[in-house]
């Protein structure tokens, strides 16, 4: 009996030692508006800002944003967090538009799969039929460098694009609903990348390994789908490519004013090689059920095993031996477990602000008190 009281005991005052001596005895002074947290002095923003508003916000008010350099920092922050119970206002600001953006997209690539196993099945004979545009039938004497433009279909027209110098661009004449299947998208066949913005691959095998290239670099041996220029962002976006039985379609992607050029993504490679990133926070993010907030990290050795149980980002490389420091987001869930990403490119889908969400700052402490 005795034994187990003094056990008891012990375990007590080791328990008090261990956890509040060390935060509660040393007291840190810390600029006005931070708050002193173990060693740090950290300020919480729970208003959503841009990465580059953030970063403003934290130099003006005498701080960094805050640097993740080990496992203690956010350990406490978490802790922080969820005493003063902020992870319901730890919110990205139109969350509703992303996630809705988000739905719109995975809406299509079910859609187009959809279309595509009846388009298989049925080739172009009903049902597929009352959303199907197809090319414009050659005359029988025609300019062979004319060849793409006149296989443009009634309603549509070939002019000057809206984008500053990207030359043509494939034009609608009439309204066009969406869903409506162009095309397909007609090129000379390659086993070699042709001329980037101009093909489209087609994997001919599951893995990936057998693939061609539908190359429309010709206009003598191409058809009016090679003007459809690259869309810079969601909001112009109104066309989507999708392979099917070894072709390739255009999909319209929303109802489609009169007189509107139609544009598409290129892809992800193609993408970048005109210096438009194409991604979208809920596929990296847990948009749905979690809260979150931005900080910054430097993935560094200590923090090596740390990271890779709460990275979601697997693709996410970065030289560990360079002091180069990365944005990251967050996700805290409900019950305390959270995720963690670098910040991506996301201005594609949520305008040139990127993504607006909370943040932490933090400065040095001035002195002991
Ligand atoms: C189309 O663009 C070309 C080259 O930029 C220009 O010379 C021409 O005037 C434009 N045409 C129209 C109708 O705007
Ligand atoms: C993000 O990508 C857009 C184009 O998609 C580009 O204009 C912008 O400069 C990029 N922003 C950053 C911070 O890299
Ligand atoms: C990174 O910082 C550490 C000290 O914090 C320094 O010893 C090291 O040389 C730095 N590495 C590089 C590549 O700058």
């Amino acid at each position: 009996m005795m034994n187990q009281q003094y056990i008891a005991y012990f375990i007590l005052i080791v328990g008090i030692f261990s956890t509040v001596f060390p935060i509660h005895v040393v007291t840190l002074k810390c600029k006005a508006g931070f708050e002193n947290i173990a060693k740090w002095c950290f300020s919480i923003h729970l208003e959503s800002k841009s990465l580059s508003k953030s970063r403003e916000i934290c130099e003006k008010t005498g701080g960094n944003m805050v640097l993740l350099d080990e496992h203690m920092k956010l350990n406490l922050l978490r802790k922080y967090i969820q005493e003063k119970r902020l992870i319901h206002k730890l919110y990205v600001k139109n969350k509703e538009a992303l996630l809705k953006s988000y739905q719109e997209l995975q809406d299509l690539l079910t859609h187009h799969k959809k279309y595509c196993k009846s388009y298989k099945k049925n080739k172009l004979k009903k049902p597929t039929e009352e959303f199907y545009v197809p090319n414009a039938k050659l005359p029988v004497f025609f300019d062979e460098n004319e060849r793409a433009r006149l296989t443009t279909p009634p309603g549509y027209f070939i002019a000057n694009s809206s984008i500053p110098s990207a030359g043509y661009g494939a034009w609608t004449m009439t309204g066009v609903k969406k869903y409506t299947v162009l095309g397909e998208y007609e090129g000379e066949e390659h086993k070699k990348e042709g001329n980037q913005p101009y093909s489209w691959v087609i994997y001919e095998d599951k893995e990936r390994k057998k693939k061609h290239y539908i190359d429309a670099s010709s206009p003598a041996k191409s058809n009016w789908l090679r003007y459809v220029n690259c869309a810079r962002n969601v909001r112009e976006e109104n066309v989507f490519s999708f392979g099917c039985d070894g072709l390739v379609f255009y999909m319209t992607t929303k109802d489609v004013e009169p007189n509107t050029e139609l544009l598409t993504w290129y892809g992800e490679n193609d993408g970048r090689f005109l210096g438009i990133t194409r991604l979208h926070p809920a596929s990296e993010m847990n948009l749905k059920s979690a809260s979150h907030i931005r900080l910054s990290y430097m993935p560094k050795d200590s923090l090596k095993d740390y990271l890779k149980y709460h990275q979601n980002w697997f693709s996410n490389k970065y030289d560990k031996k360079s002091n180069k420091t990365y944005h990251g987001i967050i996700d805290i869930y409900e019950d305390g477990t959270w995720t963690m990403q670098r910040e991506g490119n996301y201005t594609y889908y949520t305008g040139e602000q990127g993504l607006l969400v909370p943040f932490v700052c933090e400065h040095e402490p001035l002195e002991k008190e």
